[in-house]
């Protein structure tokens, strides 16, 4: 692997899967893989559980890891090419990639959508540039559109967690105050579908996700209804694709309670954190025995592990 943006760079999922359940076992065994290795971790955006396990991962590989967040006490850098840089952002990206290249033989970058384009957040401007600029190979911490080491560790947690072969795995919409991307959304949605789960996906009306994420899951627009017989109840919130970036509903009546995981087949609820709760999800949902919150977590380790440590084999 050289770069890792997309389940499209992970191969067989389940046999990536696999690997990341060995190390995950035996964390320890690849100190050799990353001595004299430093990795560079990149924030645009605030994170606790990508920055904390990313930087796990990499030292369980033996790797240095320096992080930075770029808006705090970092250069404020300009992404758009072509502009006269006259106002807050004093260095382009067209030289901070290369440079920062030069600094580390891996790159993790964390870059939101910025919701002025959907052209250029679905072409994922930004990590596509350091991805061209920065002459090591880049990993995706959470970008414009998708989130995959968040979605492979769903994935490692469903294939811990699941008692039927092909489990029945419920994406539902709950609400939330403020505006938030679609790549936790769209990840979830493409990763257990190429890992052969029985995906549904519910939500409001006019919260579609994009077709190439959406792909053929089914969707179910009454959430009582999608959640009957579920194994694995998913929950999350996002803005609208069409019209992008619009919040269309706060209503609560989607917020994840009690009698709707009862309707359910035992399902396990999980979430990627942080959670607003009594919004996506009740107090008593999420501290219920059923609630994996926290052992998915734990799996975001393994995740970019897996990811780092095939970098590593590949340099
Ligand atoms: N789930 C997730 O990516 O968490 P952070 O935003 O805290 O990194």
């Amino acid at each position: 692997m050289r770069h890792f943006t997309s389940v499209h760079d992970i191969g067989d999922l389940h046999e990536a899967i696999r690997e990341a359940r060995e190390i995950k076992r035996t964390p320890y065994d690849w100190q050799d893989l990353g001595r004299y290795k430093t990795m560079v971790l990149l924030f645009f955006n605030s994170s606790l559980r990508t920055r904390l396990s990313t930087q796990k991962a990499a030292m369980n590989l033996g790797m240095n890891v320096i992080v930075l967040d770029v808006n705090q006490g970092a250069w404020k850098l300009e992404s758009e090419r072509g502009v006269i840089m006259d106002g807050d952002k004093p260095e382009h990206l067209l030289e901070a990639i290369p440079v920062i290249g030069t600094y580390c033989d891996v790159i993790g970058v964390r870059s939101f959508a910025q919701f002025e384009s959907r052209t250029d957040d679905y072409n994922e401007i930004i990590i596509s540039q350091f991805i061209q600029y920065a002459g090591v190979p880049v990993v995706s911490m959470e970008s414009s559109a998708g989130h995959p080491l968040q979605a492979f560790a769903d994935c490692i947690t469903i294939e811990e967690y699941k008692t039927v072969e092909k489990p029945k795995v419920v994406l539902t919409w709950a609400p939330h105050p403020r505006v938030l991307p679609q790549a936790v959304a769209n990840s979830f949605a493409q990763w257990t579908q190429a890992a052969g789960y029985d995906l549904v996906i519910t939500h409001p009306t006019g919260y579609e996700l994009a077709p190439e994420y959406a792909g053929h899951a089914r969707v179910e627009y009454n959430q009582d209804k999608a959640f009957e017989g579920a194994h694995f109840i998913y929950a999350k919130n996002w803005s609208a694709y069409e019209p992008y970036g619009q919040i269309l509903s706060q209503n609560r009546a989607w917020t994840v309670d009690e009698r709707k995981m009862a309707l359910t087949d035992n399902a396990k609820f999980m979430h990627c954190l942080p959670v607003r709760r009594n919004m996506i999800v009740t107090d008593g949902v999420i501290e219920s025995e059923n609630s994996i919150v926290i052992p998915q977590a734990a799996n975001r380790v393994f995740s970019a592990q897996t990811v780092l440590k095939r970098i590593l084999e590949n340099l």
